[in-house]
């Protein structure tokens, strides 16, 4: 499965901080904004990922994220010129996903709960036909796609920021989908606010009985970064989860040596490019559990001894 992490648009509500700066490169707490959406790929196995930007951001991202090999995947670019919505992403990556199938994620999508990475995986792992898309509980559901299941929890309808919202599913910034996706965004027509909405991309499976919506239960905080103070939320809830645990959320690196995409010398490299900060402390004592626990690292402190 290929992944989009889609990262365009000008983030006005946060002007001016975000006159000069990408919004999803702005720190929450200890990392840029997109770790924690790109962390969401990684952890559905996902290896080949296309970023999409704007015109004038791309540059950053580059310089953040490079061709993906210090964590051992591949990261392309492309650039999204106007803010045509989010489903445009598949018309822009349609030579990327070249007919596999596809996760979206944008690059504002903070999500932390327990189980996170096994129904992301599972969730990625039984899509054979059709679509999946994820949803939380939120107390503005205005804001929001927002999604009615019935009993069984088969979604039944999905409205586009509705007026008087049936329920406070939103539908998060995180779907996968076959490989019809590119021809169906090709289908839908522009909105009222002249945006492809990834709503419409979701009805169309919808209709045909093919949308799963995997609701992600109360134990998940998904959080917005959009506004001033919610971002210094967000930065708040990191700091205190991470500092109570003595463990990070969306640490790139640290996922991309559990899921196997990189070893522990790559690891270690890393701790060492980032050494003078809390956040390189962070991988480096984790090189060390790590080596501890390999027999390999059991024989070389054997040795030392
Ligand atoms: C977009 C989508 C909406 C989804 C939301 C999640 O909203 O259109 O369906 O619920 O992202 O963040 P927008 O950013 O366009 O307001």
């Amino acid at each position: 499965m290929k992944g989009i992490l889609l990262s365009g648009g000008t983030g006005t509500r946060l002007y001016p901080v975000t006159l000069a700066v990408s919004k999803q490169l702005l720190p929450v707490f200890d990392k840029p904004m997109i770790y924690y959406s790109l962390s969401l790929l990684l952890f559905a196995g996902i290896r080949d990922i296309l970023v999409i930007t704007t015109e004038a951001d791309q540059a950053a991202y580059r310089a953040l994220l490079g061709d993906g090999s210090d964590i051992g995947v591949s990261i392309r670019y492309a650039i999204q010129a106007e803010p045509q919505g989010i489903a445009q992403a598949f018309l822009i990556g349609s030579d990327f996903i070249a007919g596999d199938r596809c996760a979206l994620v944008l690059g504002d999508n903070i999500l932390y709960g327990s189980g996170l990475q096994r129904v992301l995986q599972e969730k990625a792992a039984g899509l054979s036909r059709g679509a999946v898309a994820f949803s939380c509980a939120v107390a503005d559901p205005e804001r929001f796609a927002i999604v009615t299941a019935d009993k069984k929890g088969k979604p039944l309808r999905i409205e586009e920021k509705p007026k008087r919202p049936r329920s406070n599913q939103a539908v998060i910034g995180l779907y996968y989908y076959d490989e019809r996706v590119v021809d169906v965004a090709r289908r839908i027509k522009p909105s009222d606010r002249g945006e492809l909405e990834i709503t419409a991309v979701n009805q169309w499976y919808l209709e045909r009985g093919e949308l799963e919506v995997a609701q992600l239960g109360r134990g998940y905080a998904w959080l917005d970064a959009g506004t001033h103070e919610a971002l210094v939320q967000a930065g708040e809830f990191v700091k205190i989860v991470e500092q109570r645990q003595g463990l990070k959320l969306g640490c790139i690196e640290e996922i991309a040596y559990r899921m196997g995409f990189i070893d522990l010398a790559q690891l270690r490299i890393l701790a060492c490019k980032y050494a003078n900060s809390s956040y390189g402390g962070y991988l480096s004592k984790l090189a060390l559990e790590f080596e501890a626990e390999s027999p390999a690292g059991i024989s070389a402190g054997a040795t030392a001894a």
